[in-house]
């Protein structure tokens, strides 16, 4: 069953639009139904077991020990499963994939933590203890960790992928020589994994030939479809379940080879199965962050005009795949420059396939960019706000395409003001409180408007009560609210009388909750299904020759407050009377919206769970990007050089906010985030045997309250009529963009220490004499 979530669970009463997340009673009072709770009746249990090598082959299973357990059922390895489930393309190869590693195909290992065996049991403690009894011997290789290790192998990202560009123009090279500023430096990113509360779970039944899966998804559609590829079976047989999702990030996006496993093993013992695997084992049976490298150079004249702008970027990925986030695309375009030049690559390494984690391009790209901007802005004497000032452009330098609406220095005007930047005194070191230096910094996000095709099913009840079913979903983003607020405002009603379900495949599709695109794509198709309701209901009343509208035009009639009215009030009618008059019943409508840019045959996509977003920098005839300014303060002690950060202020333009409120939320917890990625967040790697050794939350370091005192969210009012109909841009993944680069600005203020690699702990800041 989906879970509709309705009047009753929103915490307050429709006011605006500035409401209450409408999920947020549910949420909090337990009754949301996440990826591990339905209620499937005498489910047997799965544990998994990890491979304790990252390269190389088993040799020998010995599962005496666990059968003879009581309660176990059975023990999958790939000596009885391999050929049971069919490979899948990747999800950036047009598949649905997070990895092409299959595991329990083969004796063959790929990484440390591939899944090796699922143990089945009536409990999870006797599946538990059956995994700890398995026996697995490994004839071990020697594995290439990543970048600096023996045995990778680097390609470049045109040869890795067809549809790569690497953006240039211009003789970067040549301008570069003759630029009387430069810029030369190297930046790194670390491997950063989600670690999203809700653990990694599937719980999967069958009824005959059908099957159901519940799993926290970003992709319901997209599941169903690379599931029925899996099982060889017919998606039309398949339903994904999704209602509420307890942290995504982008880790569940795309399918992960646990899902088929499990739905496998349903079948085989013919009873629902479900896991919970291990917050350990979700470091790798999903995705990460890849690490990255970046070389930039940058060229400037006097004036602090950006002549030359180099980017080379490089990428961990798994042996097999070529998954790479080429976040080029967006740093070639920041600024006006007329000489370009960009190169990434990818390093195959003996990994875990990597996947999108928030901003996936820009969080690395626009980081090392960012940067180098600092940098320069030190080199050239000039205010880090000015040197964006100068380089401000509506046209990106690579094919000299409109920005659709650049709102970048109204965001540093507004974010510097509120933060107080001009009482900043550039000299590093010199805003000292005691024992505190003081670092203040800035830097700029950017994030592409993406949009998809979506479809829609409303009703309208004569009473005036409104459903909405779409499978968009659930992540944080607020998506149950921006679409109760959308139909409301169309429909004229009041929130507590709308029902909004979201997250199953048996709704009308909707793109994949990635790319922030999910407020743009549903609330415009939201909207144009709306419209159709309203346009009925007009046109019955123009019709009737005894109601207050006869011969009126029904394009001007409205739905407002319950009512039906003309354009100035004089006249009006109950909703339900005006209902009535044009239908048997309620009234219902489906939609489907194919944006700007979109390919023809992009509602067919949907339907097969194939993203199709547009948008960015991908568009023939224009660019569309949402921009933020970010401040920072940080405090940091003369001596022991620990890092506090009390302070941030972050301006953000990003087209028609459809809810305050959750839009706050978003772009805090972003910048929240981008302090993690700044100060915190590293996946530790033991190079010798390739494998993480951080894998919980007790060392996998990210923020609590006290790393994050005040953080302040500005929401500039920007009017975007190209983006789509409803002027929205999307912003989920905007604020974490600036906030690394802000702070390693802040860090240099504070102490005359450039730091190049995240993340920036004491440690390296003792490492480095300061001012
Ligand atoms: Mo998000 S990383 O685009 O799911």
């Amino acid at each position: 069953m989906a879970q509709p979530i309705s009047t009753a669970d929103a915490t307050r009463p429709a006011v605006a639009a500035n409401v209450a997340r409408f999920d947020g009673r549910i949420k909090v009072t337990g009754g949301a139904r996440y990826g591990s709770d339905p209620s499937v009746v005498n489910p047997a249990y799965a544990y998994l077991v990890t491979s304790a090598i990252a390269r190389g082959y088993i040799t020998h299973i010995d599962d005496d020990a666990t059968r003879a357990l009581k309660g176990v059922l059975d023990v999958m390895t790939y000596e009885n499963t391999a050929g049971r489930i069919k490979p899948g393309k990747l999800f950036s190869d047009h598949g649905y994939m997070a990895t092409t590693i299959q595991p329990l195909a083969s004796e063959r290992i790929e990484h440390a933590g591939e899944i090796v065996a699922v143990i089945l049991a009536d409990t999870y403690e006797a599946a538990r203890d059956g995994a700890h009894r398995l026996k697995i011997a490994y004839a071990e290789e020697t594995p290439s960790a990543g970048f600096g290790s023996a045995g990778t192998e680097t390609v470049a990202g045109k040869a890795a992928s067809s549809e790569h560009e690497d953006p240039a123009v211009g003789d970067a090279a040549k301008a570069f020589q003759e630029a009387p500023v430069k810029i030369d430096a190297a930046y790194g990113t670390p491997t950063q994994h989600h670690n999203p509360i809700e653990l990694f779970t599937t719980t999967c039944a069958w009824d005959g030939g059908r099957l159901t899966v519940w799993e926290s998804s970003q992709n319901v559609y997209g599941f169903k479809n690379g599931l029925a590829q899996q099982l060889d079976m017919s998606a039309e047989d398949i339903r994904v379940i999704s209602p509420f999702i307890g942290g995504a990030f982008g880790s569940r996006g795309s399918l992960t080879p646990r899902t088929a496993l499990i739905a496998y093993a349903a079948r085989r013992l013919n009873r629902p199965v479900k896991l919970v695997a291990t917050r350990e084992q979700g470091f790798t049976i999903a995705t990460y962050r890849a690490e990255t490298r970046h070389h930039i150079k940058l060229g400037a004249g006097r004036d602090g005009k950006l002549v030359s702008l180099s980017h080379e970027g490089w990428e961990v990925t798994s042996r097999p795949d070529n998954y790479m986030v080429a976040g080029t695309d967006a740093s070639t375009r920041l600024y006006a420059c007329p000489n370009v030049y960009s190169n990434v690559s990818i390093v195959h390494a003996d990994r875990n396939t990597p996947g999108f984690m928030r901003s996936p391009p820009e969080t690395p790209y626009i980081y090392a960019l960012e940067n180098a901007m600092d940098e320069l802005a030190v080199a050239l004497d000039m205010d880090p706000v000015e040197l964006r000032r100068v380089n401000d452009t509506m046209v990106e330098s690579i094919r000299g395409l409109r920005y659709t609406s650049r709102s970048l220095m109204e965001c540093f005007d507004a974010a510097a003001k509120a933060f107080g930047w001009s009482r900043r005194n550039p000299k590093p070191g010199s805003m000292r409180d005691g024992d505190w230096l003081i670092g203040w910094g800035c830097a700029t996000a950017m994030y592409p408007t993406q949009i998809a095709p979506a479809t829609v099913r409303v009703s309208l009840t004569p009473r005036g009560t409104v459903k909405v079913q779409t499978a968009a979903h659930e992540i944080g983003n607020g998506a149950y609210t921006v679409v109760a607020i959308t139909a409301a405002d169309k429909l004229g009603v009041a929130l507590d009388k709308i029902t909004v379900e979201l997250g199953d495949s048996d709704l009308p599709p909707a793109p994949v909750a990635g790319g922030s695109n999910t407020t743009a794509s549903v609330c415009n198709v939201v909207a144009k299904a709306c419209e159709q309701i309203r346009a009925r209901i007009a046109e019955a009343a123009v019709a009737a020759q005894d109601g207050p509208f006869a011969g009126a035009d029904p394009k001007t009639l409205v739905l407002k407050d319950g009512m039906l009215r003309d354009p100035t009030g004089s006249k009006t009618e109950p909703l339900s009377a005006a209902i009535r008059r044009a239908a048997n019943g309620a009234l219902e409508a489906y939609a489907e919206n194919i944006p700007h840019g979109a390919k023809p045959d992009g509602i067919d996509m949907l339907y097969r769970g194939q993203p199709n977003l547009v948008g960015g920098a991908k568009m023939k005839d224009r660019i569309q990007f949402a921009f933020g300014a970010e401040f920072v303060e940080l405090r940091i002690h003369a001596r022991t050089r620990e890092i506090r950060c009390p302070r941030i202020v972050g301006a953000f333009a990003a087209g028609k906010i459809v809810s305050p409120r959750t839009a706050e939320s978003q772009l805090m917890g972003g910048m929240i985030w981008g302090i993690s990625a700044a100060l915190h967040e590293a996946t530790e790697i033991d190079a010798r045997a390739a494998r993480y050794y951080n894998t919980d939350l007790a060392e996998y370091l990210v923020p609590v309250n006290a790393d994050v005192a005040d953080v302040q969210v500005i929401m500039l009012p920007e009017e975007d009529h190209l983006v789509n109909e409803l002027g929205i841009k999307g912003l989920g993944e905007l604020a974490n963009v600036g906030t690394p680069a802000a702070v390693a600005s802040a860090v240099w203020h504070a102490t005359g220490i450039r730091i190049r690699e995240l993340p920036i702990r004491l440690e390296k800041l003792l490492e480095t004499k300061a001012i």
